[in-house]
């Protein structure tokens, strides 16, 4: 007999809400209207399909893209991807994107006053292995300044995409760090409303996976559905 999965739905305030007015882009952003069902196309839910060939390993490591190496504290940034029951998910691609210890994008949009870093483009993915794990090397990144209100402040944060077996099951989050203090101000953070939820978005900092002399560890792990589930952007 078939196995039917079943999904709990999601406590409410445990997922970012799609119009929280101190997030100014959200006034416009979040639907006036009642949704819209798109119907699945064949091209969204089979597929990509992505192999560790295709992937490559030195995608993971942001710290050796360039020439040279980036400036700013080397972190591992690692941990397991699970699914609602606890299961870990294998073959999982995970792409990140973040700024450079400057807190700058390498991107034309962003023009914040603050130096490039032409050993850092800010971007990788790596695929889950047979256990779900993921593991990147990359730089701790800075805090830059948005205009969402006076004086804002992102904290420093890493944006993460998680691609299951096809497109329609793409979610995107962003990784934060403990202790903060720019947390407690930041929109962004606070659209989750429930508290414990959103500590699921700070990652936790790793002795076992910290390298001596070399680089601090971040442990992140993601669970994509369900109770326990970190809260996703824009599935609210
Ligand atoms: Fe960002």
């Amino acid at each position: 007999m078939k196995q039917v999965a079943c999904y709990r739905r999601f406590s409410p305030g445990t997922q970012p809400a799609l119009l929280h007015e101190p997030y100014v882009s959200s006034i416009k952003r979040a639907p006036s209207q009642p949704l819209v069902r798109m119907p699945q196309t064949l091209s969204e839910v089979t597929g990509p399909v992505f192999t560790p060939e295709i992937v490559g390993k030195a995608c993971a490591d942001l710290t050796h893209q360039q020439s040279g190496e980036p400036l700013g504290e080397r972190i591992i940034v690692s941990g397991t991807v699970l699914d609602e029951a606890g299961r870990p998910l294998p073959n999982t691609l995970l792409e990140i994107w973040q700024a450079n210890a400057a807190g700058r994008y390498f991107h034309s949009i962003d023009q914040h006053h603050a130096p490039l870093d032409p050993n850092f483009a800010g971007r990788g993915h790596a695929l889950t292995d047979s256990e779900g794990r993921y593991r990147f090397v990359t730089i701790r990144p800075g805090a830059y300044p948005w205009r969402n209100h006076s004086n804002a402040w992102r904290p420093a944060h890493v944006h993460f995409s998680v691609m299951g077996p096809a497109f329609a099951t793409r979610l995107v989050t962003q990784m934060y760090f403990p202790g903060d203090p720019l947390l407690a101000f930041d929109p962004i953070f606070n659209c989750t409303a429930d508290e414990s939820a959103r500590q699921r978005l700070i990652s936790i900092f790793d002795w076992k996976t910290t390298i001596p002399e070399e680089a601090l560890g971040f442990r992140f792990d993601i669970v994509l559905r369900g109770r326990e589930a970190t809260p996703m952007e824009g599935r609210s």
